[in-house]
């Protein structure tokens, strides 16, 4: 598919790809393609991904290897958060570059020595097949490491959201709930998501050809520009889980 593409973009001249990326990128993941299913080695034995992503949303990462340093902060990160994700009704299933026993090895050390405790799979691709597949492979930045790519896949299977960030760059966990909240609410209620949006606050009515919003909305529209349309927070304020201790906190302020 991509690569057919890269042929089109050849022949009519419109754009110059590298030549090594057109030649070996077969299928670049875009949003809204369905990922194919695929078996894998994880820490938690062996893996069918849509058996194990059953009705579930999977937030899939990539991070480079075991037991370096801005990987074990990301892991200690999501580690805290997972009673987060799964409020979100989102698995978390990883993907590195070490062998199963390294990363055995290294998640116990994160227990012993940082408290955290990696509940969730993470795939062993040493062979840098899934890597390879999922466009996590930047070869400039790293000829032997992924980079940070995450992808979030619906329940149909459907890639929802992408995002790449480069090997010495942790992602921020907050940010990543922060954009599975608002993915979700585009789906629950079909609103757009403004800017630096969290959940609770205001959404956007969407021009007349995407539909109207599926919630009783007319109470609250704030009417800035005839294209720009603000609507209360269509969810009730959702209890938000505390990091440390798993309970409830006060939820999310609603704005407006
Ligand atoms: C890190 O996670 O800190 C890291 C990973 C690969 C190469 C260098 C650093």
């Amino acid at each position: 598919m991509t690569y057919k593409l890269f042929e089109e973009m050849r022949l009519l001249r419109v754009a110059r790809v590298p030549h090594r990326y057109a030649r070996q990128v077969r299928w670049l993941p875009q949003i809204g393609d369905v990922v194919p299913d695929f078996k894998a080695e994880t820490t938690n034995g062996p893996l069918s991904f849509y058996e194990w992503a059953g009705e579930s949303w999977t937030y899939l990462f990539s991070h480079p290897a075991a037991f370096t340093p801005v990987c074990t902060t990301e892991m200690v990160s999501l580690a805290a958060n997972v009673l987060n994700f799964d409020q979100r009704n989102v698995k978390l299933l990883g993907l590195c570059g070490s062998s199963l026993e390294d990363q055995r090895r290294w998640h116990g050390d994160l227990s012993r020595s940082l408290g955290a405790e990696i509940s969730f799979p993470m795939i062993a691709d040493t062979q840098r097949i899934l890597s390879q597949l999922f466009g996590m492979l930047h070869w400039e930045e790293s000829c032997e490491f992924a980079i940070r790519k995450s992808l979030l896949i619906g329940p149909d299977r459907k890639i929802r959201m992408i995002s790449e960030t480069p090997l010495l760059v942790g992602r921020n966990t907050d940010e990543v709930l922060r954009s599975i909240d608002a993915v979700q609410t585009v789906d629950a209620y079909n609103v757009g998501v403004p800017a630096d949006w969290k959940k609770g606050q205001e959404c956007l009515l969407l021009p007349g050809e995407c539909g109207e919003p599926r919630f009783d909305h007319w109470h609250s529209a704030r009417i800035v520009r005839s294209y720009l349309k603000f609507v209360a927070n269509p969810w009730r304020s959702a209890p938000r889980l505390d990091r440390s201790s798993g309970t409830d906190t006060a939820p999310i302020a609603a704005a407006a």
